[in-house]
């Protein structure tokens, strides 16, 4: 198995670097504190960022000279700081940027904070985001407008990807109607429909993300061909459509789960349907034991990162057979299911 340390090192050395929590904490305070906002507005003196970041002056200074020390600030003279290349990215607030990620209040950190009861997820095979927060992930995103918007806007950015490629890798001119399933706020199928003006529509999901979904196809002039539905992805779902997308959802679920979700596809397309599943498949360095996306998902939703053979058995236990792959660039892949 491929190794992600220097194997020379002294086993002290790399030990300390990997229970190391200072520096992921302090990095994240600083973003909380909008410390690399300020220095890139032109606030550079300790005092002056002590105010306008709402901290003490002395231990501001020891957070930023520790962070010196790791690359993410300068000090080019006593007390005056600037960012290095690696703080400008602190200041990325957008939806995947690194700064709306890694604040502590955010739903990015938040979820990174589940790790804290990762004995728990360890223990039971469960996630641990409730253990930490007090509510499931998904109840804490229905709680909070803010987290929810900035979620819907992560998936947006990664749809920017997925949406252009799934609209060209498929034969939808075959398809009359698409329900997408767990659609999310209508990026993928926003594009869908903008791509191939003889489809038609529908877009499952909880109620926020509907609804935002519905200002981006009236954004795109498609809500004439397009329908969002509130509702649950494990009760069964609007029959009939030709195709039902599930595109980055089975992921977040447990094979319990995520197979309910298949289930109810297949019952909804019937024995002439397609279920198409839509994943980055794990390709290196994305690979569940290389990367740390696999245990992220077991402790934030209970999730697991999946092979196309895992898919492909998840499907069985729901009814449904592979009938036809597609592969487009960076892992991602549709794999398109019937009745089995
Ligand atoms: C990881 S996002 C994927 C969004 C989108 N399909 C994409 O490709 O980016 C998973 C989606 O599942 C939705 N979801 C979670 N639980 C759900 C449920 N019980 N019923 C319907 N949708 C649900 C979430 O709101 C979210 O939009």
């Amino acid at each position: 198995m491929a190794v992600d340390y220097p194997v020379n090192d002294d086993p002290d050395a790399r030990l300390n670097r990997l229970v190391d929590l200072a520096t992921p904490f302090a990095v994240r305070t600083a973003v909380t504190l909008r410390v690399p906002d300020q220095i890139a507005a032109g606030v550079h003196q300790l005092d002056d960022l002590a105010k306008a970041c709402d901290a003490d002056p002395g231990a501001l200074a020891r957070l930023l000279r520790y962070l010196v020390h790791k690359g993410v600030f300068t000090e080019a003279s006593p007390e005056v700081f600037g960012l290095t290349d690696v703080g400008e990215l602190l200041c990325d607030r957008s939806g995947g940027g690194r700064g709306a990620y890694l604040d502590l209040a955010s739903n990015g950190a938040r979820t990174e904070l589940a790790f804290i009861a990762l004995p728990h997820a360890i223990r039971t095979g469960e996630p641990s985001y409730a253990q930490v927060h007090g509510r499931d992930y998904w109840a804490d995103l229905d709680a909070d407008p803010a987290m929810r918007a900035y979620f819907d806007e992560l998936m947006l950015s990664q749809q920017r990807f997925t949406a252009p490629q799934v609209a060209t890798l498929y034969p939808w001119h075959e398809v009359g109607h698409v329900t997408d399933v767990g659609g999310g706020s209508g990026g993928l199928l926003a594009e869908l429909l903008v791509t191939h003006p003889h489809l038609r529509g529908t877009l499952v999901d909880r109620p926020e993300p509907v609804a935002t979904a519905a200002q981006r196809f009236a954004e795109c002039g498609v809500t004439d061909r397009a329908e969002g539905v509130a509702g649950d992805f494990f009760s069964p779902l609007p029959a009939g459509a030709d195709v039902y997308v599930v595109s980055r959802a089975l992921t977040d679920w447990s094979d319990r789960h995520a197979t309910a979700i298949l289930r109810r596809c297949a019952e909804a397309a019937g024995p002439t349907g397609r279920v198409l599943v839509v994943e980055v498949l794990p390709t290196e360095p994305y690979v569940a034991h290389l990367s740390s996306y696999d245990l992220t998902m077991l402790v934030s939703v209970g999730g697991r990162e999946r092979g196309e053979a895992d898919h492909v058995a998840l499907a069985a236990d729901a009814g449904l057979a592979l009938r036809n792959t597609y592969s487009g660039p960076a892992g991602l892949t549709l794999l398109e299911f019937t009745a089995g």
